[in-house]
């Protein structure tokens, strides 16, 4: 069968999905975990409010319209013309090259739609899956950026940081 890979935005149906996709312990070089579907809600439920005011777009990531992930793009507040992607696959999905897809997708609409002209993507360091993601896609290593991403036990963590500009 042909691969159909799309990108929509994230409505609250999705939030059943969402959460078994989230809740997986592998995921813990990603944000943490939801404690409870409760969590994964009130987060959809805040993403589609960034999408009404424009500083956000979370999209589900469907594989032959089965949802296998999530990939979204926050707005720089300051900086209006910087997105920060970020991305996630159920783990039956990995090494398909499926968010190498939806990263392009992601890009058409905030290249084209959005007017973006740069767009960044940070990782720990030992998340050398997401580094290999960036690199594939054509983002460029720019540095290690000190104590940004406040991981489960409330540590302050380093990250890449890699990006693309028009
Ligand atoms: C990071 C992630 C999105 C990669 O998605 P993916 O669709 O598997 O990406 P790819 O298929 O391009 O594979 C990337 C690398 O993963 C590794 N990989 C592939 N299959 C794997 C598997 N079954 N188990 C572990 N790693 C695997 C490979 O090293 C591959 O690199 P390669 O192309 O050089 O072989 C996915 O692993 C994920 O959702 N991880 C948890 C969430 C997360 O960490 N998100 C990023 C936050 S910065």
């Amino acid at each position: 069968m042909m691969r159909d890979i799309k990108i929509r935005l994230m409505e609250l149906s999705d939030s059943k999905r969402i959460h078994e996709i989230l809740i997986n312990p592998k995921f813990s070089l990603f944000s943490p975990e939801p404690k409870s579907i409760e969590e994964t809600i009130f987060w959809i439920n805040k993403s589609s409010k960034s999408a009404e005011s424009g500083t956000g777009y979370h999209y589900i990531i469907k594989l032959n319209e089965e949802i296998i992930g999530g990939i979204s793009v926050k707005i720089f507040s300051h900086r209006r013309h910087i997105g920060e992607i970020a991305y996630f696959i159920d783990e039956p999905y990995w090494g398909q090259g499926i968010v190498v897809e939806a990263i392009k997708l992601l890009e058409q609409k905030c290249f084209n739609d959005l007017g973006l002209t740069r767009l960044e993507a940070v990782m720990e360091l030992k998340n050398i899956n997401s580094e290999k993601v960036a690199i594939k896609s054509g983002y460029q290593k720019e540095g290690l950026l000190k104590k940004v991403i406040i991981d489960k036990e409330g540590n302050l963590k380093d990250v890449y940081l890699y990006a693309k500009t028009l």
